[in-house]
C-alpha cells in the first residue's frame, strides 16, 4: 500500500495520504438545508482520509433537488459547516465542499415552498425521486433558464466558493456529472438552447467553464477541483450521437486547461467507449483522483502505474470510518446497510452496527 498511503500535494492542499473519501449525499441535513452536528460527527471520524469531498451541497435553494440535503447560500449557513471543518481539521484531515446544483433532477416537495426547478431546456427527466412528503414522485417539469439567469447561477457558485472559505473548507469541487445542472448543459440531449449557452459545442461548455473561472478566481485554482464522468447516463442524461461525449469533454477540458485546476476527480466507466482516466491525464496537468469500484490493492496499483494520483472511495467509507488504517493492515472494509443510506438520524450514519 506504499503508493496509496504516500502523502501528496494537490495545488494548495496537502494530503497525508492518497485515500480520498468520495462525495456522498446522505440526507442528514435539516429539512431547510442546514448542516447538522450529526454531519460533523460523521465527517470527523473520517478525518484520517487524505481528503474528504463532502456530499453535494446546493449553491442556492433552487439548486436543491433531494430531501434533507444541504444548501450553502449565505452567512446564516456558516456555523454548521464550521463545526464540520473544525472536526475534520482537529483530526488532521482536509475537507473540500462539493458544489452540486441539481437543475431538473429535483422535486418541489424537496424544496422550500414555492421554489422552482430549472434546466437549460424545458425537458423533463425520465424517472422518479424520493420525497419525504409524497414518497416516490416523477421529476419536476423544469423551466428553461434565461441567459441572464444562467449568469446569475455562475455568481451563486462564486458566492458558494467564498462562503466555503469562510466556513473553513480547504477547497471546492464542482460537480459536473451524474445528470445535474452543469452536465445538463454539456449534453446535446438535454441542452436544446440556441443562445450563447447552447447551440454549438462552444455554447454547451460555456456554463461549466464560467463556473470554474468564477470559483478559481474567487478562491484560487490551487483549491479548485472538478468532478466528471464522460459518458455517464445517470439521471436520464443523453447525447444525440455517441461521439458527442468525447468531442464535448475534449473541448471542455481544453477550455479550462489554462486555469490549472488543482484536481480532476474522474469516475471511470468500465462499459464506456472512452477511457476517462486516460483522457484526464492527457488534458489535465494537475492531480487526477480516480473513482469507482476500487479496493485497496487496485487503488494502490492504479497510483503506482501512474494512471492517477489518488483514489476516492464511496461505499467503502459508509461503514468503515478509518478506511486508511484498514487498508494499511490489508483488511477488508465492513459491509454497509443500504436501507439507511438516506434515512434521517444516526442509524447507519454515525451508529454503525458492523
Ligand atoms: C449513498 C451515495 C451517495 C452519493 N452521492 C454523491 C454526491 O452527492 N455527489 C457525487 O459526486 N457523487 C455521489 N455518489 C457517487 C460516489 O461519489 C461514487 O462515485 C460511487 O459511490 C462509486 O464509488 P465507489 O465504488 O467507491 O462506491 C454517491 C454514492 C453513494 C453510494
Amino acid at each position: 500500500m506504499d503508493s496509496l498511503l504516500a502523502p501528496a500535494i494537490f495545488g494548495e492542499i496537502e494530503l497525508a495520504n492518497r485515500v480520498v473519501m468520495a462525495p456522498m449525499t446522505r440526507s442528514r441535513a435539516t429539512v431547510d438545508g442546514d448542516a447538522t452536528d450529526l454531519m460533523a460527527a460523521h465527517y470527523g471520524v473520517r478525518a484520517t482520509a487524505g481528503l474528504i469531498v463532502t456530499e453535494g451541497i446546493a449553491p442556492s435553494e433552487v439548486g436543491k433537488g433531494y430531501c434533507r440535503t444541504p444548501v450553502l447560500d449565505g452567512p446564516h449557513r456558516l456555523d454548521g459547516w464550521r463545526r464540520i471543518t473544525d472536526a475534520v481539521h482537529a483530526g488532521g484531515g482536509r475537507i473540500v465542499a462539493q458544489a452540486m446544483h441539481c437543475g431538473r433532477v429535483a422535486h418541489a416537495a424537496n424544496k422550500a415552498l414555492g421554489v422552482e426547478t430549472v434546466a437549460p431546456s424545458a425537458i423533463q427527466a425520465a424517472g422518479t425521486m424520493y420525497t419525504d412528503a409524497e414518497g416516490m414522485m416523477p421529476f419536476d417539469e423544469p423551466r428553461a433558464l434565461t441567459a441572464a439567469e444562467v449568469r446569475s447561477i455562475v455568481d451563486e457558485y462564486r458566492r458558494f466558493a467564498a462562503l466555503s472559505m469562510e466556513a473553513g473548507f480547504d477547497g471546492v469541487e464542482v460537480h459536473a456529472t451524474s445528470g445535474y445542472l452543469p452536465a445538463q448543459f454539456l449534453c446535446t440531449g438535454t441542452n436544446r438552447r440556441t443562445d450563447a449557452y447552447g447551440g454549438s459545442l462552444e455554447g454547451r461548455i460555456r456554463f461549466p467553464v464560467e463556473i470554474l473561472e468564477a470559483v478559481s478566481e474567487e478562491i484560487g485554482a490551487g483549491r479548485t477541483g472538478l468532478r466528471i464522468c464522460p459518458g455517464n447516463p445517470f439521471n436520464d442524461l443523453v447525447d444525440d450521437r455517441p461521439e458527442d461525449v468525447e468531442e464535448t469533454f475534449r473541448a471542455f477540458l481544453m477550455a479550462i486547461q489554462a486555469l490549472r485546476l488543482s484536481w480532476l476527480h474522474v469516475i471511470r466507466r468500465h462499459e464506456g467507449r472512452l477511457d476517462n482516466l486516460a483522457l484526464a491525464r492527457e488534458l489535465h496537468d494537475g492531480a487526477v483522483i480516480a473513482n469507482d469500484s476500487y479496493d485497496g490493492p487496485s487503488a494502490d496499483a492504479a497510483i503506482a502505474s501512474g494512471k492517477c494520483d489518488a483514489v476516492s472511495f464511496g461505499r467503502h467509507y459508509l461503514a468503515t470510518p478509518d478506511l486508511v488504517t484498514r487498508f494499511g493492515a490489508g483488511d477488508q472494509p465492513d459491509p454497509f446497510d443500504h436501507r439507511t443510506l438516506y434515512t434521517p438520524g444516526p442509524a447507519g450514519y454515525t451508529e454503525l452496527s458492523g
